[in-house]
């Protein structure tokens, strides 16, 4: 007879309460979703009412006592945060615990830890849910495309901010408003200016590097810009000009074929960049994610789907732990680990500079409405080697004009430096917007 797996919540707000919904109703699922059983669950406040069925003898406001239990053979960490969630991830691994989480913060920052206790324990640390929600991305990197040699990730891998620019773009909603409906529904970090200021697509991003091109990088140096300086008025320019505005975080490896350096150099970054409306990418709204993949052999292959919310993230947890339940029910040989569900490193990498980040350039200018204004800001970028695709005279009133120009391609220190000599020019009162553009 199959044994029953015994699983510890850690956190029932609306991941947790979704996880315990799908256990909770096994009927029609995987026979396994039988075998899994909801044993111990810790909350902050044991008074607040609960979305989920749950008796109260499960409940506890000790996490410890959760990880503790012996009838708990896996941890779900579901909670959130760098603490106490960290050592709680650590303590179940140093008992011999797996565990599955979807906490990216924590995977993003101390991910090589947490992997290195996991080996010595014989145990694995489960993370479907951490990237992109409901949407299968971790498990492909580590397993279906393993046959590849990756070159870039790039992705729409937030849904609160993918949900707020598809309501500016769509009906010009205004950011606050969006913003408190996306947290109500269940979208948002519990402090939401991680996902409006990018950084959980960059705690993101960093993971998918990781998986898809075998070594860690450093989170804390991805050059990482959100939504909160951007204008309505730059969706509906974009849109003018025949683009989508979406929050994208992107790794590309940058190697030069016979290269001997024993780091691979990527370019990772995530920014407000304008979308071709033709490109796969634009037409993904709403709380949707999608991550496009480009490998050799496989070309272009892209995941699209729920990117937050209660149930998708739920099923995501719920597959780590079928995966774990699976491999108990035929027993590990020597203690060894499956390699592909573990993924360890193999391989050394690091970040370029961002001013070498070669990328094409979005910038919204106020000038005066003189003549020679769009000349003299040419010839500017002219000096710097800077080309430029399109420049284009919006809104031209006594009061003033906006000027907007994407560029070519180009390193962003040529940007940076042009940028400067354009502030210095007496027309110019100010640059209003900066994004990239694919
Ligand atoms: P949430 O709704 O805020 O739930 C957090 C839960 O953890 C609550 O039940 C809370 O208890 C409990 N908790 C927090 N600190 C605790 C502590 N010190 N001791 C005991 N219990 C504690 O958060 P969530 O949206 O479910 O997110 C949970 C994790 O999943 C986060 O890492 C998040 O980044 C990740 N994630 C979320 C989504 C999503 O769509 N929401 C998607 C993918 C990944 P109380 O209920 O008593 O406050
Ligand atoms: N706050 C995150 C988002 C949850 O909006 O994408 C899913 O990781």
């Amino acid at each position: 007879m199959r044994k029953s797996i015994g699983v510890g919540l850690l956190g029932l707000g609306t991941v947790g309460t979704g996880v315990a919904n799908i256990i909770q109703t096994p009927e029609g699922r995987n026979p396994l979703v039988g075998g899994i059983k909801l044993v111990r669950v810790a909350v902050r406040d044991l008074k607040r009412p609960r979305g989920a069925s749950i008796s109260p003898d499960l409940l506890t406001n000790d996490p410890n006592k959760v990880v503790d239990d012996p009838s708990v053979d896996v941890v779900v960490e579901v909670m959130g945060g760098i603490e106490p969630a960290l050592s709680l991830i650590l303590r179940a691994i140093a008992k011999g615990k797996s565990v599955v989480t979807a906490n990216k913060a924590v995977i993003a920052r101390h991910g090589e830890e947490i992997a290195a206790a996991a080996k010595t324990s014989g145990v694995y640390v489960l993370i479907e849910a951490a990237v992109g929600g409901g949407i299968p991305i971790i498990e492909p990197l580590k397993q279906s495309l393993g046959s590849n040699r990756i070159q870039k990730v790039s992705g729409i891998i937030n849904g609160t901010t993918n949900y707020i620019l598809s309501r500016i773009a769509k009906e010009g909603a205004a950011y606050k408003d969006v913003l408190k409906e996306a947290q109500e529904l269940g979208y948002a970090e519990s402090d939401p200016e991680a996902d409006v200021e990018g950084l959980d697509a960059a705690d993101k991003i960093a993971i998918l590097s990781g998986l898809a091109f075998g070594g860690p990088i450093n989170r804390e140096s991805i050059p990482t810009q959100g939504i909160t300086s951007l204008n309505n008025r730059d969706v509906d320019y974009a849109n003018k000009l025949g683009y989508g505005v979406k929050l994208l975080a992107v790794a590309e490896r940058l190697d030069k074929e016979n290269s001997i350096d024993p780091y691979l150099p990527l370019a990772v970054w995530v920014q407000p960049t304008l979308v071709p409306k033709e490109h796969p990418l634009a037409g993904v709204n709403g709380v949707n994610n999608a991550i496009l993949v480009e490998g050799d052999p496989i070309g272009e292959v892209m995941f699209f789907g729920p990117g937050a919310g209660s149930g998708p993230t739920a099923s995501a947890v719920v597959a780590d732990i079928l995966n774990i339940a699976g491999i108990r029910t035929i027993g590990s040989k020597n203690n060894c680990l499956d390699p592909l569900l573990e993924a360890s490193s193999w391989r050394k990498c690091k970040l370029v500079e961002p001013q070498k980040i070669i990328q094409k350039h979005y910038l919204r200018l106020k000038t005066e409405d003189s003549p020679g204004v769009i000349g003299q800001i040419g010839s500017v970028f002219g000096e710097y080697g800077v080309s430029i695709q399109s420049i284009v005279q919006f809104d031209a009133t006594e009061a003033g004009a906006e000027i907007v120009v994407i560029t070519h391609e180009v390193e962003q220190g040529k940007i940076i430096t042009s940028l400067k000599s354009i502030k210095t020019l007496e027309e110019v009162k100010g640059l209003s917007s900066h994004m990239v553009c694919l």
